[in-house]
């Protein structure tokens, strides 16, 4: 059976590369046109990281998963999950055909809808995939919108998002920092140990084992400026992750105005993906850097 494709518009050169560029309008889930395959595909994806995350991604995560439904059978119907994540927190899902220019995708948060891409890796992408599909925007972001001050922070990034794009392009590349060391591959200190929030993690069978087994990676405390004034890795692994100690910690150190740490910074070099501040940094874990690269940051 044919499996449903998103309308890629044309690939483009930006300052990510060479990538696909997507019609920028909410669509509808166009539900009834997954294939088998296509469910199927959830499925797998659904199963595989269920066994593996308990004990690994943090209590709020496993609460929402379950409270969706998620494993239920099959894709999810979007207007399912909306009605609860309507009462819970008042955030809601759009389907959107992928990828959003900065400004759409901030707009999206500051008004608390979460953009989900519609369409679903094919069975040969269960490990990889190079662009967010319905798999990691759902899987992995939506069961924490049911977290209040998880929530809150959502629509916080999204409103400090259209504030950096005015200020420049350096204030948007911190801040953009900050997003892929909390929101994609944030972990934190809980009292059970350590566990995993960040969306990239949970949603990657190889990364949820590897970011917290793994000698390789530093694990180091949150401190907001020094996530701003660090680059990170699109294409392996991370070699560092920054743990935080609660989600109002994390919404305490991003309520302050950003404008002074933007200008701060750009005095600053920013620090290379793998780098130790000795004297600065609480380290949890110093990586062995084993099997780094140490080239092409972003
Ligand atoms: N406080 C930030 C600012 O003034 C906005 C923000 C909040 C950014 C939460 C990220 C997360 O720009
Ligand atoms: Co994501």
């Amino acid at each position: 059976m044919e499996t449903a494709t998103p309308r890629k518009v044309e690939h483009q050169q930006t300052d990510r590369g060479y990538v696909p560029v997507y019609a920028t309008g909410v669509v509808e889930q166009p539900w009834s046109s997954y294939s088998r395959t296509d469910h199927e595909v959830w499925d797998t994806l659904f199963a595989r990281q269920c066994e593996m995350l308990p004990g690994r991604a943090c209590q709020e995560f496993l609460d929402g998963v379950k409270k969706f439904g998620l494993g239920d059978g099959g894709i999810p119907k979007f207007a399912d999950i909306n009605q609860v994540l309507a009462k819970a927190t008042g955030w809601e899902l759009v389907a959107v055909e992928g990828l959003l220019p900065d400004e759409v995708f901030f707009d999206h948060l500051a008004n608390r809808r979460f953009p989900v891409s519609w369409w679903i890796r094919k069975p040969e992408q269960l490990d990889y995939l190079s662009e967010p599909d319905l798999f990691h925007d759902l899987f992995g972001h939506v069961p924490l919108l049911l977290n209040p001050v998880f929530a809150d922070y959502m629509q916080a990034y999204g409103r400090g998002g259209m504030k950096a794009h005015a200020i420049g392009p350096e204030a948007l590349m911190n801040l953009t920092r900050l997003y892929w060391y909390t929101v994609e591959f944030g972990l934190i200190d809980t009292r059970e140990g350590m566990r995993i929030y960040g969306a990239g993690i949970v949603s990657s069978k190889g990364e949820s084992i590897y970011c917290l087994d793994a000698d390789a990676p530093n694990r180091i405390g949150f401190d907001l400026e020094r996530v701003m004034n660090t680059r990170y890795r699109i294409d392996t692994y991370q070699q560092t992750y920054f743990v935080i100690d609660s989600f109002e910690q994390l919404f305490e150190a991003t309520t302050p105005d950003f404008t002074p740490i933007y200008a701060r910074l750009r005095e600053k070099t920013p620090h290379a993906a793998a780098d130790v501040l000795e004297d600065a940094d609480r380290v949890f874990h110093y990586g062995s850097h084993e099997g780094f690269a140490t080239n092409a940051d972003t």
